[in-house]
């Protein structure tokens, strides 16, 4: 009994010592976290471009920094025209706070850059890019894309852009398009004919995803606000439930595969109302008020844990922007498969109301920049 009490008494202490531990070394991290906001200089070649020293909204400044050179597999883009996704707010609020510690930066944004969908020009290409030219016009996704250049790697996500695309539409396809293409084709393996809901289907991936659900055959059901029902039906939806008036997880219908961009109702909800080898494919949710400390991705952990006892197939999916489904998604659009839905667009300075009107959760397809 007493060699009992001596060794909870020493893994107690030895916890506790590692507890203590723990916090200095988090303690610590955190002072030591900067970015290079005090280490700049005037540029001597300026381009302008929107940084944040400090998590914030408030704390965006459109201000000259020096222009990008592109190393020997990049290309410089000068930027016609961006796109905002919640993605842009998780960074500037630095939520759900575990993405600090998973290197994003802990007191301080460690990359002080914005934005990721871009649109524009080739103006120069590296010594080892065979892919592009100066001239082309292409659109894709790469860090710091609220700004007048950009340098992607060629064998990155970017493609060219077809002629009879703006760049304004292009700017909004990376994430939200890339997303709904990947959760419906590869996560859901959507199949002609199988019932698609769609939770979300006003928003910036939701726009892309009933319209690509219809091209893969499926018979779609979108579920948004009432002012937003005309919208959905004319994206091609057979069916809309409007959220305001039915909760279509107490009807009696079943879906084969649900791409969920809300993530407002429970996994057994959402279960209920799949079919027996039905697919549920999470992607987000949360709103930019309600993070925490881990925001969607808990939702996201506990599905791997539910999902090991049902039958259907549930789960979060992240998408990955490549090459190859930019080119598909360009070749939608230029067949006229696939439309963009442009909500509002902002100039470059505007960059803080633009993404202040995306972290209210109610944009109508996509939120874009358009740069001079
Ligand atoms: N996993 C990934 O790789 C990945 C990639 C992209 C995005 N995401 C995440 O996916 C989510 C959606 O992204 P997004 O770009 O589509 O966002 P968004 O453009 O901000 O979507 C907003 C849309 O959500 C709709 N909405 C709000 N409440 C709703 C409700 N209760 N029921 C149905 N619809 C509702 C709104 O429609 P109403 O105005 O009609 O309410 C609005 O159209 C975000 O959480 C984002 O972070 C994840």
């Amino acid at each position: 009994m007493k060699l009992l009490k001596r060794v909870l008494k020493w893994i107690t202490g030895a916890i506790l010592v590692l507890l203590l531990l723990a916090f200095l070394v988090g303690f610590i991290a955190y002072w030591r976290s900067t970015n290079d906001c005090e280490r700049t200089t005037a540029p001597t070649s300026p381009m302008k471009a929107i940084v944040y020293c400090d998590y914030g909204l408030a704390n965006l400044k459109l201000v000259d920094v020096e222009k990008l050179t592109p190393t020997d597999d990049q290309l410089l883009v000068r930027v016609r025209a961006a796109s905002v996704n919640p993605y842009d707010w998780h960074f500037v609020e630095g939520t759900p706070y575990v993405v600090r510690a998973m290197g994003v930066g802990l007191r301080k944004p460690k990359d002080t850059h914005l934005g990721v969908d871009f649109a524009g020009t080739v103006e120069a290409v590296g010594k080892n890019v065979t892919q592009f030219k100066s001239g082309d016009e292409v659109f894709g996704g790469r860090g710091g894309a609220f700004a007048q250049y950009v340098c992607p790697r060629a064998t990155r996500a970017v493609a060219l852009k077809p002629a009879n695309v703006s760049f304004e539409e292009a700017a909004s396809v990376n994430i939200a398009g890339i997303t709904a293409l990947q959760a419906l084709r590869d996560k859901g393996k959507v199949q002609p004919g199988q019932k698609v809901l769609i939770n979300g289907a006003s928003g910036g991936v939701g726009t892309f995803a009933v319209q690509i659900a219809k091209s893969l055959g499926a018979d779609v059901t979108g579920v948004c606000s009432t002012r937003n029902v005309d919208l959905v039906k004319s994206l091609g939806a057979d069916h809309v439930i409007d959220y305001t008036k039915e909760d279509f997880t107490k009807s009696a219908e079943r879906y084969d595969v649900m791409l969920d961009n809300v993530g407002n109702h429970s996994l057994s909800e959402c279960k209920g109302v799949l079919t027996p080898a039905g697919k549920y494919v999470l992607i987000g949710g949360g709103g930019a008020g309600d993070q925490g400390f881990l925001g969607g991705l808990g939702k996201a952990l506990w599905a791997v844990v539910f999902s090991k006892f049902v039958n259907q197939q549930m789960g979060m999916m992240m998408a990955d922007a490549n090459h190859n489904d930019l080119t598909i998604l360009a070749d939608m659009m230029q067949s006229g498969k696939l439309k963009p839905v442009i909500d509002r667009t902002y100039k470059l300075e505007q960059v803080p109301d633009a993404i202040r009107y995306v972290e209210q959760g109610h944009a109508r397809g996509k939120v874009v920049i358009t740069v001079e």
